[in-house]
């Protein structure tokens, strides 16, 4: 982990599942645990962080504020603008880098909420993250200067992979392509475990063979310098079986599904987006 976060207090607000995958990458890189605070309102996960991490953990989100370099915002999509106008008092003062890694609020409204122009970094990680095999993508808002970004760089790399967008709005593909992404996979999974057992096969053998060979594929892809289709054009002898099986998928237009389906989720990433930023609530039926 670069020096940036290892000498820099952090603060996240919400010590929910994303935190404590966060926190937990955080430490495994060495960090300081007296760097590390959290502010949480729910007294059993307090005990369970202060027990888990040793970190400092409290129920008072200005002073979590007071003590950040970089301040986390680890909470509910929803809870967003309530958390964030609450704070925009002690965030003015001591001018933290805002962190969002709250799926789909956008960062004029996080600015428009705090009242100022704060130097915020808005992420889309997956739910990978959790088992520290996320992949999130960061946005800068122009407030943010370079060591800041490599800041936020690093803290989200403690649990994945890490990309720049320059454009916020590339957030909603983001979202419909790997915030969305594990639930497709996790899908294919379960139709083959479904099919592999009405053809014969015990619950064990296909857990093992669909779940490896998702495995499997999935690092031969990021080990390869190959595109995934000269993989896949490979594996496909002519006359053979995977010829066979890909025929069948081409007839039923599985690229035209994937299209519609990441199209549709990116219609509805901006749906969220403006509902989440609406103050107003006149988009809450989009
Ligand atoms: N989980 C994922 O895979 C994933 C992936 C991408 C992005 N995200 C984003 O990560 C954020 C957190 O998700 P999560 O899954 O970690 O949710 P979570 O487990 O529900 O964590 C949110 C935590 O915030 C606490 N909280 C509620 N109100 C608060 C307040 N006013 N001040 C401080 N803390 C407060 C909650 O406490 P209570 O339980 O007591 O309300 C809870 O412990 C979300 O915005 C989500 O969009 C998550």
């Amino acid at each position: 982990m670069p020096s940036q976060i290892t000498n820099q207090n952090i603060s996240f607000i919400g010590g929910g599942n994303m935190a404590i995958s966060l926190i937990g990458g955080i430490l495994h890189t060495g960090c300081d645990r007296e760097c590390l605070w959290v502010s949480e309102p729910d007294a059993d996960r307090r005990d369970a962080l202060a027990e888990g991490f040793g970190i400092h953990v409290i129920d008072d989100n200005a002073k979590a504020v007071e003590k950040a370099d970089t301040v986390v915002f680890a909470v509910k999509p929803q809870m967003m603008r309530q958390v964030l106008q609450a704070l925009a008092a002690p965030i003015a003062r001591h001018r933290p880098l805002v962190v969002s890694i709250a799926a789909g609020v956008r960062e004029p409204d996080i600015r428009r909420w705090l009242g100022f122009d704060a130097a915020i970094v808005r992420t889309m990680p997956n739910t990978p993250a959790l088992v520290g095999s996320g992949a999130t993508a960061l946005f800068a808002n122009p407030w943010v200067d370079s060591a800041q970004r490599d800041r936020a760089e690093s803290l989200l790399r403690a649990v994945g992979v890490t990309l720049w967008v320059d454009k916020e709005s590339d957030m909603d593909s983001v979202t419909a392509l790997s915030g969305s992404g594990p639930a497709y996979f996790f899908l294919i999974m379960e139709i083959l475990e479904t099919v592999g057992r009405e053809l014969g096969l015990t619950p064990e053998v296909v857990r093992l063979l669909t779940l490896e060979t998702a495995f499997g594929a999935a690092k031969m892809a990021l080990e390869s310098p190959e595109r995934p289709q000269t993989l896949r054009t490979r594996v496909t002898s002519p006359g053979g079986t995977t010829e066979r099986a890909l025929a069948v998928l081409k007839e039923g237009n599985i690229a035209g599904l994937f299209d519609s389906a990441l199209r549709a989720a990116r219609d509805r990433s901006v749906e969220l987006g403006d509902q989440l930023g609406d103050d107003f609530g006149e988009n809450l039926n989009g």
